[in-house]
């Protein structure tokens, strides 16, 4: 058992897309006094920390991960009082509050790529990654964007290309200048001095790349879907140079106190852990996303949990989290009612879970036609775009069933269709049924808030032979619970020895159902998960 947590450790992040999840003046588009007004709701969810999607000034060419001046608020979101009274207010309630830090990259509005590609001679020249073309005039080599096309955008006032793994208006940094990391560790600063509890830092393992620029290699094991993955991108990701960086983000969040760090890593375990840092001198916590990627099988998911678990350096915290603003939702990827099962795993295994907004209530990824389709990568590859296009899991938050679920006024558009359940999929008719997600998540979040076990406890995976039931305990300070989970729509017979007779059921899936279960030989109902007390 973990002793003396730190709210991070303890604590559930709950992340909110801005731009969805309230808007106060009418215009379609979330805000911060909006999301002020629904700190009762976001209190009631027993969460300890909302992470905000990017809030500064952009011109939203990537959603505002395109940072036009990383010390301000977009007037979009309200201004800088607005978000002083949310960071008050969220204070006061006794939660914490993340910002996102995208350092990778800024918005080609940023006043240093202004100065950047002014000239050659500039001298924020160097603050971005410029090269003369290829001697066929074509981009300095074979590096892709994420979002489709080639990396590198020419530019003709200067006769040189930029680097961009996003969107063109998304040039990189040159983190090997040596005034830039310290530019972005006083943008920290300003952040941190005004009180936010940590930073979720965009694409930190992207932050160095070759110096030399090389070709990446072609990736053999592409399924020829999205051009991205044509490559292997061993000159782009993960560069060795990157942890220097991250360890000096580091030693500046510990100037203050109880301050985090949350790092955006898509990487196998093995590479992911070097993100804590070889003296847990890096991440606080790099964002473990297995979960999302992982095929939704009790086996899949026990070898998962067993192998992060081995993984992990002595003393380094775990987290989970099953969706986020780029992903698929999780009610969409395994169905509504593997979803409960979903939330149960997430709250309860050992680290620090993180819900994505709309994920207490079951919200599924929105139908977006074609001719509202927003996100650039889906934009740039029409193709493709059902596959990769992040706008079905930026839908608005569905609040009640009056026009737009409550988002925004009847007579305003909001930025993208909100989900057409939403007549019934939302917080407040699931507010007033005891059965309902939303009552099932409040349940286990006051459960796991309640329990050391849950929270802070070890973590023993459980033997038994049905393949289709994940099982594991947790334990703390002479508590035990059993979690067991039926990764599948039919019944499942478990047998579980070793642990005694009967086992009283804390929580279940199916809410009404109580009494407990004789674990040498019991069912689960299709879609059932059971906290048991041992
Ligand atoms: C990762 C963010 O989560 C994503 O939304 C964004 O498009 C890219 N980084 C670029 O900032």
């Amino acid at each position: 058992m973990k002793t003396n947590p730190l709210w991070w450790q303890k604590g559930i992040i709950y992340q909110i897309y801005p731009r969805s999840y309230q808007d106060s003046n009418n215009d379609g588009i979330g805000d911060l006094p909006g999301i002020r007004q629904r700190l009762d709701y976001l209190q009631s969810l027993n969460i300890d920390a909302i992470w905000l999607s990017p809030i500064y000034p952009s011109p939203m060419h990537d959603f505002g991960y395109d940072v036009a001046d990383y010390v301000d608020i977009n007037p979009l979101f309200g201004t800088m009082a607005d978000f002083d009274a949310l960071l008050a207010d969220t204070h006061a309630r006794g939660l914490k509050l993340i910002i996102d830090l995208v350092p990778n990259h800024t918005s080609d509005e940023h006043a240093w790529f202004q100065e950047s590609r002014s000239s050659r001679d500039n001298p924020k020249r160097d603050w971005y990654i410029w090269r003369d073309p290829a001697p066929d005039g074509g981009p300095p080599n074979n590096w892709l964007s994420f979002f489709g096309g080639p990396a590198w955008t020419f530019d003709d006032k200067t006769g040189q290309y930029y680097l961009h793994q996003f969107v063109t208006q998304q040039p990189e940094l040159n983190y090997r200048h040596p005034d830039v990391l310290p530019a972005m560790l006083d943008v920290m600063r300003f952040w941190l001095d005004k009180g936010v509890d940590g930073f979720r830092v965009d694409v930190i393992w992207l932050m160095m790349k070759d110096a030399a620029l090389r070709d990446e290699p072609p990736n053999p094991d592409w399924n020829g879907v999205e051009p991205y993955q044509s490559l292997n991108h061993i000159y782009t990701q993960n560069l060795p140079e990157v942890h220097d960086l991250i360890r000096q983000m580091r030693t500046v969040l510990d100037e203050y106190d109880e301050r985090m760090m949350v790092g955006e890593i898509y990487l196998p375990y093995d590479q992911l852990m070097t993100y804590y840092g070889e003296e847990l001198d890096e991440c606080h916590l790099p964002f473990n996303f297995h979960l999302i990627q992982a095929k939704w099988r009790a086996q899949t998911i026990r070898q998962l949990v067993d192998s992060y678990e081995d993984a992990l350096p002595e003393g380094a915290w775990p987290n989970w989290v099953l969706g986020n603003h780029d992903q698929h939702r999780i009610a969409t990827r395994v169905g509504l009612a593997q979803a409960r099962v979903a939330n149960m795993l997430l709250l309860t295994l050992r680290g620090t879970p993180t819900s994505y907004y709309g994920e207490e209530i079951g919200m599924e990824d929105g139908r977006i036609p074609p001719e509202y389709i927003q996100d650039p990568p889906a934009v740039n590859q029409p193709e493709i775009a059902h596959i990769i296009g992040r706008d079905p899991e930026r839908t608005p938050m569905q609040w009640d069933d009056s026009a737009h679920a409550g988002f925004t006024a009847e007579t305003a558009v909001p930025w993208l269709p909100v989900a057409e359940n939403y007549t019934n999929r939302n917080v407040s008719a699931q507010d007033d049924d005891p059965t309902s997600m939303l009552s099932f998540y409040r349940a286990l979040t006051a459960l796991r808030r309640s329990e050391p076990a849950l929270n802070v406890g070890h973590y023993t995976a459980v033997d038994h032979d049905n393949n289709d039931v994940l099982a594991y305990v947790r334990s703390a300070s002479g508590r035990t619970f059993m979690i067991v989970l039926n990764f599948t729509g039919e019944p499942q017979e478990v047998s579980i020895t070793g642990y005694g007779e009967k086992a009283p059921i804390t929580l279940a899936t199916h809410m009404q159902r109580r009494g407990s279960v004789t674990l040498p030989q019991f069912t689960l109902a299709p879609n059932e998960g059971l906290i048991l007390q041992i």
